[in-house]
């Protein structure tokens, strides 16, 4: 048995999971297991390998149907593959010569669905699932026109991150288990499709589209959307996708994406997913932005009219490498795709737009650090301060908050603090390199740092460092601290308009005029203000700096917290219609949270929250009913 596994490792090297730790040495050595909690696959049995997908969008029933056919490969004795599903009907299965396959759907359980066992033969090549999805499949946002910029089309997007693919498709939904796919789509005529995959760039005729994503991938990078989507090309390989009301603002915000990619280049290697294009999606898209391969989906909530939010765009560029490459092989890895995209990103925005602006980045960062480990902490959960997590039994969102992300930064920037530059990015353009296409444990990145960064370069390997940032709860006291005149600027004009000093005073007109102070600052000066302002102060800054108006979403959501706080009736009306049509959870979060903390705020919330509820995504619906209580 142990040797077959081995010989499917060895045989799937490039194209699949490799269970093996190290994917070019130790290849004598058994492999390592690795325990992925959310998954029902078995991959040491069998396992998938290609993905064709046929299939049909229907807008009137809110469905999917298609034919999902799996090339496998398997231990010579397995006698049955299993997948993933959640919600999904499945109407049959069968395999290469049209035979149908014997199948059963185990039991449900909470977040991870059900397995669907599919019994094989010795010579099984290909399973066939023909099945639909559910109405309320998780993954897929659904949007009646009215929800959408140009309210004439309705719209379809997915969200796969982290174990919603199974709702869409029955799939070995494992970050550790990779495939490569293509897809023949159909939907209503007129309409676009995209998908993580190579795109087309104009409506077809017939309303059929074909896609092709030749690299191995896991199955939360799949996705779909589906509208009235144009396209403009940015530079030979990169561009823009949006509705046609948004399309020129989109083009102007992220002009400076090929510099982008050309910087990440220059950091950690080519950029190896040929195209990489960028999708403006309506409103109620739940997050900032979602890496897929090929098409990083992102809300429209970052086109600010000034380039001035674009470090998003970074970001999810930078998981072209972090992530998408390297992956982690579990949700409880999570630090080691986002933590190392942070990284990743914050070298990238100081590459093109230089360290002043960077370094006020990373003091953003820190903040919500802070923030989040105070709330943890208080949560009693302090587990979930480490970056190496244990979220057995529980949802992989759970594990979404700002440790991964920023904990993470703050760790790789103590490693390179301590190393130098020069040695830490030799390392980790290595590190992206040999282990593209392969998933990753902390355990082995670990590893693979002592030897490839501490012991190559005669370094002594210090593992408290371990102990204390990867195994550790709370913020180590070691945690470098970022250098930003610009930030203390901000402080001591709030220290000084606190202190009585007017308004007037420290700011000209013309600063204000010519917005001498970056988003970055305004976000600072925002959060730096104090949690008792009078009703006179709040007018104040409102008069002077139209904050309840503001164009920008960050500042706005930074402002609408204070509004709630200080009770400033004149920013409710805007408040609610900022609630009502951003789903970005981002925001929500935070602005009911604050509302919550109140009697009378959690009126308002709920009232708030009636009408918000039908326009936003599963996932923040899921976030939101928790924290409300919210009862349907
Ligand atoms: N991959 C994440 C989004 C995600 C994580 C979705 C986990 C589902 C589960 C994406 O790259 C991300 O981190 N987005 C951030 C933006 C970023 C600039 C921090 C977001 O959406 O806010
Ligand atoms: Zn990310």
């Amino acid at each position: 048995m142990l040797n077959s596994i081995k010989k499917i490792a060895l045989a799937l090297s490039a194209s699949a999971l490799v269970l093996a730790c190290t994917p070019t040495e130790k290849i004598d050595k058994e492999p390592m297991k690795v325990i992925d909690h959310h998954t029902y696959a078995q991959p040491d049995e069998a396992l998938i390998t290609h993905l064709d997908w046929e299939a049909n969008v229907d807008f009137n029933t809110k469905t999917i149907t298609a034919n999902a056919t799996f090339t496998i490969s398997k231990t010579e004795n397995a006698q049955e593959i299993i997948l993933d599903t959640n919600g999904l009907s499945i109407k049959g299965v069968k395999d290469e010569k049209g035979n149908d396959l014997a199948f059963k759907i185990g039991n449900e359980k909470p977040f991870l669905g059900s397995p669907l066992i599919i019994k094989l033969n010795n010579d099984t090549k290909t399973i066939s699932i023909n099945y639909k999805t559910g109405v309320d499949a998780e993954a897929l946002q659904w949007l009646s026109p009215q929800q959408t910029a140009d309210e004439k089309s309705p719209f379809l997007f997915t969200q796969s991150q982290a174990i919603l693919a199974r709702s869409w498709v029955p799939v070995q939904d494992s970050p550790g288990i990779r495939f490569t796919y293509n897809a023949h789509v159909t939907v209503p005529k007129g309409m676009l499709a995209l998908m993580s995959a190579t795109n087309p760039t104009e409506v077809s005729n017939n309303g059929v589209y074909d896609f092709k994503m030749d690299k191995p991938i896991p199955a939360y990078l799949l996705a779909l959307t589906v509208g009235d989507i144009t396209y403009q090309r940015l530079s030979e390989r990169t561009g823009v996708y949006a509705e046609p009301s948004v399309i020129k603002a989109a083009a102007y915000e992220f002009e400076d994406m090929e510099q982008m990619v050309e910087a990440a280049e220059k950091l950690y290697g080519p950029y190896q997913w040929g195209v990489y294009d960028l999708i403006v999606l309506p409103p109620s898209f739940p997050f900032g932005g979602m890496e897929n391969p090929m098409l990083t989906f992102a809300t429209p909530t970052i086109l600010a009219g000034d380039r001035s939010l674009v470090s998003l765009v970074a970001h999810e560029l930078a998981h072209s490498w972090s992530g998408n490459l390297v992956t982690n092989a579990t949700w409880d890895d999570f630090w080691l795709n986002e933590g190392f995209t942070v990284y990743f990103e914050q070298r990238i925005m100081e590459a093109v737009y230089g360290r002043d602006y960077s370094e006020m980045l990373a003091l953003l960062s820190l903040q919500d650090l802070k923030k989040e480990v105070a709330s943890i902490l208080a949560g009693k959960k302090p587990e979930d301060t480490q970056l190496k997590l244990n979220l057995e039994g529980r949802n992989p969102d759970d594990g979404m908050t700002a440790i991964a992300y920023d904990k993470g930064y703050y760790f790789l920037r103590l490693i390179e603090e301590r190393v130098g530059r020069d040695k830490f990015d030799a390392f980790l353009k290595d590190y992206f390199t040999s282990n593209a296409f392969h998933s990753m444990t902390t355990d082995e990145f670990i590893t693979q740092i002592n030897s490839k960064l501490f012991e190559k370069n005669g370094l002594p390997i210090d593992e408290s460092l371990y102990a204390d940032w990867i195994f550790g709860e709370g913020l180590p006291a070691n945690c470098p601290q970022p250098q930003s005149d610009r930030f203390e600027n901000v402080e001591k004009v709030v220290e000084q308009w606190v202190n009585g000093t007017p308004m007037e005073e420290l700011f000209t007109p013309e600063d204000i005029m010519t917005k001498k102070w970056s988003s970055h600052e305004w976000l600072h000066f925002l959060r730096s203000l104090p949690n008792d302002l009078s009703l006179a102060q709040m007018q104040k800054l409102d008069e002077v700096f139209q904050f309840t108006y503001s164009r920008n979403s960050e500042i706005l959501a930074a402002w609408m917290v204070h509004v709630i706080k200080h009770q400033y009736e004149p920013g409710y009306q805007n408040l609610e219609n900022f609630l009502v049509h951003t789903g970005r959870r981002k925001f929500l979060s935070p602005l009911y949270a604050e509302m919550a903390k109140t009697d009378e705020g959690l009126k308002m919330a709920k009232e708030i929250y009636t009408k918000a509820r039908p326009n936003y995504h599963y996932v923040a619906i899921s976030t939101m009913d928790k924290m409300l209580n919210w009862q349907e």
